[in-house]
């Protein structure tokens, strides 16, 4: 559906700034497909882990997102969608000289109030995240509701560009050097978030989730 000539865009793109935007990403019955999916799922959405805080409340300070966590075996009823990760993930392979060879996604829901406090998505101990992948759901999004994704300068100390979260948007960024942040969310919001690993979901040693 994108020409090469796209690809090759977002590809300097991404290796110029770190990150890359991308509207209208997914075709018509993908995104049908992936909203569907969600629509049915929404009860199997889990309170969100953040690495050590065992503790629910001091977690609920970082983040309040739910998730569910997608498994290619169990959720085959996305093939079609795990299949277009794939090609993304060859592209960046081929156009930045990656070695990526595993992804891992989760659908993620912020309740009215829901926020993600600046972080990066590279975990001590677990490495492996090479590039983060959020793609947005929220077709009825508009200035006020919130939840915008707010990135920072390398220092982590500047805000740079925030991203409103609207649907069929996707941003993908280094996973080790992007600092950001989930605005508190003032309407419910989603998205498919996920992470393209230079190895196997699993090979490190699990503690963010
Ligand atoms: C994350 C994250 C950003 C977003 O889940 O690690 O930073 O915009 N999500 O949902
Ligand atoms: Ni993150």
């Amino acid at each position: 559906m994108h020409s090469d000539l796209q690809w090759e865009a977002w590809a300097d793109a991404l290796a110029e700034h770190e990150y890359v935007v991308i509207d209208g990403y997914l075709p018509d019955d993908l995104l049908h497909l992936l909203e569907s999916f969600f629509q049915q799922h929404q009860d199997a959405l889990q309170q969100a882990k953040v690495g050590a805080w065992a503790d629910r409340q001091e977690a609920l300070k970082v983040r309040s997102d739910l998730t569910y966590w997608l498994d290619r075996q169990r959720d085959n009823a996305l093939d079609p969608l795990f299949a277009w990760i794939e090609t993304s993930l060859q592209r960046w392979n081929r156009l930045l000289y990656l070695s990526l060879s595993g992804y891992e996604f989760h659908l993620a829901y912020y309740p009215n109030g829901g926020h993600y406090s600046k972080h990066l998505d590279q975990f001590r101990g677990r490495n492996n995240r090479l590039i983060s992948c959020v793609l947005y759901l929220n077709a009825d999004w508009k200035p006020g509701d919130g939840g915008e994704l707010q990135l920072y300068d390398p220092s982590g100390e500047t805000p740079t560009e925030r991203i409103q979260p609207l649907r069929n948007r996707m941003v993908f960024f280094r996973s080790d050097t992007v600092w950001h942040e989930v605005l508190p969310a003032h309407a419910p919001r989603k998205s498919l978030t996920g992470w393209l690993l230079y190895q196997p979901s699993g090979v490190g040693a699990v503690i963010g989730a």
